[in-house]
């Protein structure tokens, strides 16, 4: 009989402790360490479910120089959300993990992705669904192009290998991995030791056979499951699905990615057939409106290689309740008070006695520091109660002392204003920007944040 061993491990960060903790000394986090067993054979992996005798040859050591470039020649899909927030499609033998919130799309998301392939064999291997939910789930989405669109629905690891020798796809897709279990492992299915076995041992499959693998990932709020944490280490690609489950748009996010950048960005949107790919973000972003409200303003960001302009809104009244409220949705709020401080101190703005809530329109989040100058313009137009002219719009980094400063790609933020027909722009009098650009829209170019107050108000 196999001997049995338990460990503790934290079910928040994955910590693994011989003994009982009461605080987990890696995330600091309280009453997490749980027992789990499992048995000795998973310490003597060659029996792992993996079977790769034919690779078993050691390996040696290999001068840089003789190491042959292989040319990752990518599947590129039909879905170009995706391409781009893969850094241009899918690598072979890669692990890519899709993360979010439950009910946000991600297995609509995969299966669309699946019946989306046409020339490659996918499995699509569901823990979660029947065949029969994945049928009914699949005639609702439109893309039926694929006839080489394996379902299986199974959780045993160790089955699920056997399927893939029979079948031999071109790509795997997991629901999820925390519903997963391996043989060689006593805990439940979506613990830290069985989700980090299931995991190695399809990491290992996706390395020898060079299949892409795409595993869904949950996250709790609660941390009852194990979150997908303890995966990022371990796979390549990490991919966050989120948005607002009142709102009907998706953002796909890569947060880790070894083939590419960490910046891109894939916009969907939830209909009643699928999701669709919005190839056109700003459109989606600023509000179509015929009147001209006061504390509305228009910044142009840059999501990775992807420019967006968006909407910022904000509202500044006086305080009814002596403490005045800053409140921020999609913009650092910390970032806000620094500009507030900057309005205060250097435009003489007496903001110290007002609420000001400030609101990214269509609840996606922003970093890029070049929304700092639509958002002071917003509060400015807010707190004088004056409309902004709505074909304007701003790109500028707002420093301490009250200073426009320059941003990166300002070009392609420019090309982007005028392509959905900005009149004017305001930038940084620090930019280089290509001569051409100045006879398709207007620049006006700035140093302080004066000088961009007395351009848009006069
Ligand atoms: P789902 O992919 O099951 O989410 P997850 O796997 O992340 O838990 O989908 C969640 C929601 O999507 C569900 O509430 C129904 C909705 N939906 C649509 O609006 N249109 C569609 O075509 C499909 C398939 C789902
Ligand atoms: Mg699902």
């Amino acid at each position: 009989m196999a001997k049995v061993k338990s460990s503790y491990f934290c079910q928040s960060c994955g910590y693994e402790s011989a003994k009982w903790l009461g605080k987990c000394p890696s995330c600091n986090e309280w009453n997490t360490m749980v027992e789990e067993l499992f048995t000795k054979e998973t310490l003597a992996k060659d029996k792992g479910a993996w079977n790769s005798s034919s690779k078993q040859i050691a390996n040696k050591p290999l001068p840089i120089k003789e190491i042959k470039t292989i040319s990752h020649e990518r599947i590129v899909t039909k879905d170009d959300e995706l391409n781009r927030v893969l850094g241009g499609g899918i690598v072979p033998g890669s692990i890519v993990l899709v993360g979010g919130e439950p009910g946000i799309g991600k297995s609509t998301l995969m299966l669309q992705i699946a019946l989306m392939l046409a020339t490659q064999k996918v499995l699509y291997v569901s823990g979660e669904e029947s065949e029969q939910q994945i049928k009914m789930r699949s005639e609702r989405i439109t893309y039926h192009a694929n006839e080489q669109c394996f379902i299986l629905s199974e959780t045993s690891t160790q089955n699920i290998f056997k399927q893939i020798e029979a079948l031999e796809p071109d790509i795997l897709i997991v629901d999820s991995i925390q519903t997963l279990t391996s043989a060689f492992i006593e805990s439940g299915a979506g613990s830290v030791s069985q989700v980090k076995e299931c995991t190695a041992e399809l990491l290992k499959y996706a390395k020898e056979s060079n299949t892409p693998v795409f595993l869904i990932g949950h996250i709790t709020k609660d941390g009852a499951l194990a979150g997908p944490k303890v995966l990022e280490h371990m796979v390549d690609t990490v991919l966050q699905f989120e948005g607002d489950r009142h709102l009907s748009y998706r953002i796909l996010r890569t947060t880790k990615n070894r083939f590419g950048s960490t910046s891109e960005l894939g916009i969907y949107e939830m209909t009643g057939e699928g999701l669709r790919q919005v190839s056109n973000p700003s459109e989606i972003l600023i509000t179509q409106r015929d009147e001209e409200f006061s504390g509305i303003t228009i910044g142009a960001s840059l999501e990775g290689n992807r420019p967006l302009l968006v909407e910022v809104q904000s509202l500044v009244s006086i305080a009814a309740y002596g403490t005045p409220q800053r409140s921020s949705t999609g913009f650092d709020a910390k970032r806000l008070n620094m500009l507030l401080a900057v309005l205060e101190k250097r435009c003489g703005m007496r903001l110290g006695m007002q609420d000001v809530f400030l609101n990214i329109a269509g609840g996606i989040k922003l970093e890029d520091p070049a929304m700092d100058l639509s958002v002071c313009m917003s509060i400015v137009s807010s707190f004088n109660d004056i409309a902004v002219d709505k074909t304007i719009c701003f790109a500028a980094e707002v420093g301490l002392g009250g200073e426009v400063r320059a941003v990166s790609k300002v070009e392609q933020r420019i090309s982007e204003a005028q392509k959905l027909g900005f009149k004017e722009i305001i930038v940084s009098k620090y930019c280089k920007i290509p001569k051409d650009l100045f006879d398709k829209i207007r620049i006006t170019q700035i140093g302080k944040l004066e000088e961009c107050m007395e351009a848009v108000f006069g």
